[in-house]
């Protein structure tokens, strides 16, 4: 058994990456800027404050430690927090993840990240990719396309909305193909990086590739309600989930989230690591999908 260090181990991806290492009886740590005391798993991780600012703290906090498992990452540049400061952030913690001699680090990327993307998004992720790499880490690298589970910002605010209204705007009618992946499979593809030795990078997709369309259709199926797609061109979609953000005090969907669904960014070549089919999973969470919003700019911004 040993010590690992996982960035986020009380928000979304992080927590169940942090559940498996503990199911296998691992200690844990993990860095984050939210430590929670009523986290009902406080008591068994240990946590250090995401101070990227601070490199001795960071690399106090990762001594000892085998791996490091990094989920951090911004979903969109709001005040101060850019995708450049992010990825500075990123560089910071590699830097100290080395300076504190852990073994290897699993990296949560994205599917098709690349350093020459023109989304600001997937560039960023490209960028830190590249620090992994001339890190001298031995590295495990996972890129995820939608990532779906209870709370999810997606699926869960899909199914939100349907519980109030039977209309759902969709960009170009939703026919745009995506492959979302179980958050504990992408836990699950995580650990198993993390055992590796050899560099590899692997992406996490699930075992469905379904249309946002049908993504609509099926949550509704799931929770027993009706959906009626409102097919609106790109822009004007853009122009109503930014107004919908705004009564809701959140940001529904970024440029960079709508550009890359449209040019099947979040889908794989490769065969599904995923097992969770969203169609069976959506059914047997319907009593719990969509009972209270998920709002990105409140768990990372107020
Ligand atoms: N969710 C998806 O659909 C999806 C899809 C593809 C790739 N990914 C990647 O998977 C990883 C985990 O995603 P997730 O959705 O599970 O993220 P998350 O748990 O909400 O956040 C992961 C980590 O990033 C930190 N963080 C997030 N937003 C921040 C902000 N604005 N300012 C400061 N810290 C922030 C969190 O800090 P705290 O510990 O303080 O909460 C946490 O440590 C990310 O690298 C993401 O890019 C996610």
């Amino acid at each position: 058994m040993a010590t690992h260090v996982v960035t986020g181990a009380f928000s979304y991806t992080g927590k169940y990456i942090a559940r498996r290492l503990l199911a296998d009886g691992h200690t844990l740590r993990t860095l984050t800027g939210r430590p929670r005391a009523d986290d009902p798993l406080a008591s068994e991780v240990e946590a250090f404050p995401l101070d990227f600012s601070n490199h001795a703290s960071l690399s106090y906090a990762m001594r000892g430690a085998d791996t490091l498992y990094n989920t951090y990452w911004i979903r969109f540049a709001r005040g101060a927090m850019t995708f450049e400061r992010a990825i500075e952030n990123s560089r910071a913690l590699i830097a100290a993840a080395v300076d504190a001699g852990v073994r290897r680090i699993v990296h949560i990327s994205v599917t098709n990240a690349s350093s020459s993307s023109p989304l600001a998004y997937f560039r960023g992720k490209g960028l830190v990719e590249e620090a992994i790499h001339a890190s001298g880490l031995s590295y495990g690298i996972v890129r995820p396309t939608l990532v779906f589970g209870l709370g999810d910002v997606l699926v869960n605010n899909i199914a939100w909305t349907l519980r109030r209204m039977p209309v759902m705007a969709a960009a170009s009618g939703g026919r745009f193909e995506f492959q979302p992946v179980y958050v504990d499979d992408v836990a699950d593809v995580a650990v198993a990086a993390g055992r590796e030795d050899a560099n590899v990078t692997w992406d996490a997709v699930g075992p469905d590739r379904i249309t946002t369309r049908e993504l609509i259709h099926l949550v509704a199926g799931a929770i027993g309600r009706r959906a009626l797609v409102m097919p609106l061109p790109p822009p004007l979609f853009r122009l109503s989930s930014t107004m919908l953000g705004l009564m809701l005090r959140d940001v529904i969907m970024t440029r960079d989230e709508l550009a890359s669904l449209m040019g099947g960014l979040l889908t794989s070549p490769d065969p599904p690591r995923g097992h969770t089919s969203l169609r069976e999973w959506a059914r047997g969470n319907a009593e719990l999908l969509g009972r209270r919003y998920a709002s990105e700019v409140a768990r990372h911004y107020r």
